[in-house]
């Protein structure tokens, strides 16, 4: 097996649905790391916004999708990916990802794409009526990372099973065709708050589909309603403890600690330090104070950038120009390995 690491240009891909609104979970669990890999500069950073996986579970409405798409490359922006350091596209305007896509679907096996626990979540009891494009979600995934030859890919912990199929398409395309030309991309899930979780009850995940916004923080949320959400979300009784132990059977606690590090780039533990023995109601004042001073300027800069869509679509325009020099040659090269005619 080739380790991607060692053979390739080092290389970050992400990419995040356009569905509507993002929260702190994207912020924290993905958007976060992607300013930091991008600022480190040992890596090329490419960020997408996959408007194609937005179409997979229902179909939103066409002038919303695009509203949303423009939305979030704002959100992009407005955290702090420049677009002259990074490659910033929308998924569909570099076709390449669904050319490779479909040699993917004929690499990857049904029962491999049937285990995947977001598939089962999102197609639920009904599966039959789900759309073939949810079931084949993950195959046009690994194209995104693998139409880049992309070695890294900065994703939260619920994208992790996602990672490791592409890993296993890249490695049995590799494999019946005996060559060493996909790498084998590596997930970076790391932090604090690789799964933010949901503000009203600590055992779920913090999502944008989920149909109480008391229960997310939104990037586009204002002051006032960020203050208001995590003074009302929900907490136990006890005093905050001195050891991280002390939260294991506290999923709301342990949830609001792991904000406050991932927000102030401290440790869980450097947090307790500070708050042992504070009750909620006091914590979580810091902790308003903390979310709003991090998160106001970028809703505000969202806003902003919205004002001008020209200047967005200019952005996204110009990033597809530029991924297109490297996902033509690599879509190419697979093509000729696989036996396609040129024309
Ligand atoms: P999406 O749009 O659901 O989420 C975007 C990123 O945000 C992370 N995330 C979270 N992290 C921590 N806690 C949470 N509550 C939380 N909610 C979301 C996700 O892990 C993700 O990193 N399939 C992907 C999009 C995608 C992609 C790719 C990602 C398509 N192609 C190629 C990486 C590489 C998705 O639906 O993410």
């Amino acid at each position: 097996m080739i380790m991607a690491e060692t053979q390739f240009t080092p290389r970050v891909f992400s990419g995040i649905q356009p569905s509507g609104g993002l929260t702190l979970g994207n912020y924290l669990g993905a958007m976060k790391r992607f300013v930091q890999m991008q600022d480190a500069g040992s890596h090329e950073t490419i960020f997408c916004m996959v408007d194609l996986h937005a179409i997979t579970a229902t179909l939103p409405d066409p002038a919303t999708l695009r509203r949303n798409t423009r939305e979030l490359c704002a959100g992009f922006l407005a955290i702090g990916i420049d677009p002259e350091k990074s490659i910033l596209i929308n998924q569909s305007q570099v076709p390449e990802h669904a050319q490779l896509a479909w040699i993917f679907n004929c690499i990857a096996r049904m029962g491999w794409m049937g285990r995947m626990t977001q598939w089962k979540d999102k197609a639920g009891k009904n599966a039959e009526a789900a759309s073939l494009g949810l079931f084949a979600y993950p195959a046009l995934m690994a194209a995104d990372i693998l139409v880049y030859h992309a070695t890294h890919v900065p994703v939260g912990e619920d994208q992790k099973q996602h990672i490791e199929l592409t890993r296993d398409i890249a490695a049995k395309f590799n494999h019946d065709y005996g060559v060493d030309f996909f790498p084998i991309a590596e997930p970076v899930i790391e932090g604090a708050a690789t799964r933010v979780m949901n503000l009203q009850d600590g055992t779920k995940k913090m999502s944008k589909s989920d149909p109480s916004d008391k229960t997310r923080i939104n990037l586009t949320d204002t002051a006032d309603e960020i203050a208001k959400k995590i003074r009302k979300a929900k907490t136990d009784p006890d005093p905050l403890p001195d050891a991280l132990a002390g939260l294991d059977a506290r999923p709301e606690a342990r949830n609001l600690v792991n904000i406050y590090a991932a927000l102030a780039d401290i440790a869980p533990q450097a947090v307790l330090d500070s708050h042992a023995g504070a009750l909620f109601g006091h914590f979580k004042m810091a902790l308003a104070d903390l979310a709003v001073e991090k998160l106001a300027p970028i809703s505000g800069e969202m806003t902003r950038l919205m004002a001008d869509p020209a200047e967005i679509d200019r952005i996204l325009g110009r990033g597809a120009e530029r991924a297109r020099a490297i996902t033509a040659p690599i879509l190419d090269r697979t093509y000729d390995i696989v036996g396609m005619l040129k024309s």
